[in-house]
């Protein structure tokens, strides 16, 4: 995720600004800038790549100034280049930095090229600037004066006011050099307050060493830091009083926003990056998706005729799901394959074929083979990746990004939600171009939309499945069992608790149980199961009552309201009811959490197991 750091103050701001760049370098980005006010000027630099190449460019370059903001940049909207990387400048006079998705941007950009405006840069963040600078110069038209106290402030809430999606963002101009200006909403930022100086950042890393007394922007809130005490008001210009948290974290902590690990924390990151999923990617009245990066004339997608989803682990569960989506929804046959065996077997695909390479990191070195193997046969390939500008993103240009942020655990957990977030939104845009009802479209997007506050009621329950893995610990082998939609839940939850548990773990269909795997079931293996009431459930808890009857202790995963389930529980876990295509939205999360407190329970090194690496770049 992008990270921010801003500093005003008696003290030379560019050090203050580099080293907090360096605390953030942890969320993962790809490009970092800076930028200093100083004698009626603003000094930036920006670079592709890590910090330190950043700080080699600046070299012997005298950047004095004591006031400043910075970033680090994560690609959303453009690709990685100098001329998309954050601070951006507008007119000499205005720099800004902004974390979120601004959804209208284009819209914006259209009305402000009307008005002469021009662009540097792909980004959203650019158009934001701009508007804010518009802004500026119309209540100078106004009658305000430049540089008035609060004329910044204006102009950044009559420009908030317009634009729909997510931000968080830093602004300075030169015309009032000593203030910043501050507004979040739904992007995080925290202010240091300090003696005679101030801090912003998207995070407490780089301010700990400098200050410890914090408060939190909340959203919809706009602060002006400069000197003396942070003002803080809300977008009706009513002033809000903050209370400031006394944050004693550790660096390493707030790097992880508090949790112990960034497994957990993209856990709990999961409702958030949801939206970020969804935004700007429905469309309510006709009950469909909009994914602009397909590329496909409605044409062209009447003319498939089969789907295939190619990609490996994790991304290949959710390639599962979307198999369900599109079968359902849009009525075409899919076949979800390894990209390691599609590469190296005959695979048959044509021009009336659709090939979704999935992938998180965009460097799965199998996935991207398969994908240069689908396109020279002639199909239609589309990658859904969450790294802009990764390799296969490069490759297959054209998709969709998932935008569930930097992911560093090695066991992948906000990706895969979104993943198939962004499946289901596919299988729909086909679905309502052939059968799918304007009715059940709307229904699916309804659905959607409600996911986020239900991930929030399973992720409460944290400290239950906390308790029941602690007690589970110490088995060597457990099963666990979906059906339909969730098998695949099944798979990916057992997939979890090996990689990071090392506890042997296998998922299964529950109507295979007696084709082989009951043979395991004993009082020494725990089955997890997923038990939605959905169309297979009465076949699914007379699996559960099979491994019952030989002795096996079960982890039930039920719906909301289902008391019956009880009958076949050791524990149990509820899960709201949702649509059932979205089920495994919500049935993923708890075996998420039972996998990461298996690993704790263990001692594991959760966010780096053993043997295995992030991004799987080799055969
Ligand atoms: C998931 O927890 C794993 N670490 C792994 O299976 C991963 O999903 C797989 O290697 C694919 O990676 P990708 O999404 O980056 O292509």
């Amino acid at each position: 995720m992008c990270g921010i750091v801003g500093y005003i103050g008696k003290k030379q701001a560019l050090p203050i600004l580099l080293q907090g760049l360096r605390d953030l370098e942890y969320r993962g980005y790809d490009s970092a800038g800076v930028a200093v006010l100083d004698n009626g000027a603003i000094d930036r630099v920006r670079e592709v790549g890590k910090v330190d190449k950043l700080t080699q460019k600046i070299g012997e370059k005298k950047i004095q100034g004591t006031v400043g903001i910075a970033h680090t940049r994560w690609a959303t909207h453009g690709g990685v280049t100098e001329f998309n990387a954050h601070p951006h400048i507008v007119d000499g006079k205005l720099a800004v930095v902004h974390n979120g998705i601004i959804e209208n941007y284009r819209e914006l950009k259209i009305k402000l090229e009307k008005q002469s405006v021009k662009f540097e840069s792909e980004t959203d963040t650019e158009v934001l600037g701009c508007l804010i600078y518009q802004e500026y110069k119309n209540l100078e038209r106004s009658g305000m004066k430049p540089g008035a106290s609060d004329i910044l402030r204006d102009a950044v809430r009559a420009a908030l006011l317009q634009v729909r999606g997510t931000y968080g963002l830093v602004v300075m101009h030169k015309d009032n050099p000593f203030e910043l200006v501050a507004a979040r909403l739904g992007s995080p930022l925290v202010i240091g307050y300090g003696e005679g100086e101030n801090y912003i950042a998207s995070d407490a890393t780089p301010i700990l060493p400098f200050t410890k007394r914090m408060a939190f922007l909340d959203d919809g809130e706009i602060a002006v830091i400069d000197l003396g005490t942070p003002k803080i008001s809300n977008l009706n210009n009513e002033l809000v009083a903050k209370v400031l948290s006394n944050i004693d974290w550790d660096q390493a902590k707030a790097q992880k926003g508090g949790y112990a690990d960034f497994m957990l924390k993209e856990i709990f990151d999961q409702p958030m990056v949801f939206e970020d999923a969804l935004r700007g990617r429905l469309n309510m009245d006709e009950g469909t998706a909009v994914l602009g990066g397909l590329n496909m004339t409605h044409e062209q997608m009447r003319e498939i005729k089969r789907v295939c989803i190619i990609a490996e682990g994790t991304a290949r569960y959710a390639g599962l799901v979307g198999k369900y989506a599109f079968e359902r929804l849009a009525n075409l046959p899919v076949e979800v394959d390894y990209s390691s065996e599609f590469r190296y077997r005959d695979p048959i695909v044509n021009k009336n074929t659709l090939v979704f390479v999935i992938s998180q990191s965009g460097e799965t070195a199998d996935t991207l083979m398969a994908a240069r193997e689908a396109k020279r046969k002639g199909a239609f390939v589309r990658g859904i990746v969450n790294v802009v500008g990764s390799t296969i993103a490069r490759e297959t240009g054209a998709g969709t990004y998932i935008h569930a942020g930097p992911e560093l655990a090695v066991a992948s957990t906000k990706a895969y939600t979104n993943m198939v977030a962004v499946l289901i939104l596919y299988a729909l845009e086909f679905g309502r171009l052939k059968h799918t009802s304007l009715a059940t479209g709307q229904r699916v997007l309804q659905a959607l939309l409600e996911i986020p506050e239900k991930m929030n009621l399973v992720l409460k329950q944290n400290d239950a499945i906390k308790k029941i893995a602690e007690d589970c610990k110490n088995y060597k082998d457990v099963l666990f069992l979906g059906r339909g939609v969730n098998f695949p839940v099944a798979l990916e939850g057992a997939l979890k608790l090996k990689e990071i548990s090392y506890i042997h773990a296998e998922g299964f269909a529950g109507g295979e149980l007696k084709h082989g795997p009951l043979a395991l079931v004993s009082s020494d293996v725990p089955v997890v199961a997923v038990l939605s009431k959905d169309q297979l459930y009465e076949k699914m808890k007379s699996s559960i009552q099979e491994v019952r009857a030989r002795g096996a202790r079960t982890l039930i995963i039920a719906t909301v309201g289902d008391e019956e389930a009880k009958e076949v529980a050791s524990d149990i876990i509820y899960v709201p009811d949702t649509m059932e295509l979205l089920e495994p939205l919500l049935n993923t999360i708890p075996l998420q959490l039972f996998a990461y407190h298996m690993a704790v329970a263990l001692g594991r090194d959760v966010d780096r197991p053993r043997n295995l690496a992030k991004s799987v770049t080799v055969e």
